[in-house]
């Protein structure tokens, strides 16, 4: 039988908390075909689409977007988590289980009207991408499409974000939290 992506993605319960069942994407990165699988398929939707910009989320969407701009031919922009960007920044505060977090992005790496694919391994709540989204948004960029290896749906962020009319493209879905 000819793997999945998701074949290659391990499942650790009760990582970081008894419970939570953590879909770990390292394994699928560390395999040849799995890695070159993923990029290939998050991909697929864009074929013949133009794209100055991908936007990837800290830390696993850096792995992914990177090689997703290679492919496109297209820039690569880091959103990060508070503090680590040298340059000047705009930031966007997001809810977490418990309390807030709080992403940035130099303001001068998107300009107006340049035309961005948001990458991340896994879509949640969804609270994390559309914080990178309203900092690209913020300076002018335009979100052409969103793209993830993991969407866990009953945590609602696909259709979070597809409510507010994004186009959300994944790979592969898991029940359950
Ligand atoms: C995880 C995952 C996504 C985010 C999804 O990242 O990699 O980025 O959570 O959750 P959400 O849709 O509910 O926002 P995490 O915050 O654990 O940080 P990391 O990628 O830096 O490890
Ligand atoms: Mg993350």
């Amino acid at each position: 039988m000819t793997k999945t992506v998701q074949d290659y993605i391990r499942t650790i319960p009760d990582f970081p908390h008894e419970g939570i069942m953590f879909r770990d994407v390292t394994t699928l990165f560390a395999d040849p075909r799995g890695f070159r699988m993923a990029i290939d398929q998050l991909l697929h939707p864009y074929a013949g689409v133009r794209f100055d910009k991908v936007v990837g989320l800290e830390a696993r969407g850096f792995i992914l977007g990177g090689a997703v701009a290679h492919q496109l031919s297209a820039g690569f922009v880091p959103v990060r988590k508070k503090g680590k960007l040298p340059g000047k920044t705009i930031s966007q505060k997001y809810s977490l289980e418990y309390g807030e977090a709080e992403v940035e992005l130099h303001d001068d790496a998107i300009q107006p009207g340049e035309r961005v694919l948001i990458v991340d391994d896994l879509l949640a709540t969804g609270g994390t991408a559309e914080a990178g989204i309203k900092l690209v948004e913020q300076l002018g960029g335009e979100i052409i499409g969103c793209a993830f290896i993991v969407d866990l749906p009953e945590l609602g962020g696909r259709a979070r974000l597809e409510a507010m009319g994004f186009d959300i493209h994944v790979l592969c879905q898991y029940d359950g939290l």
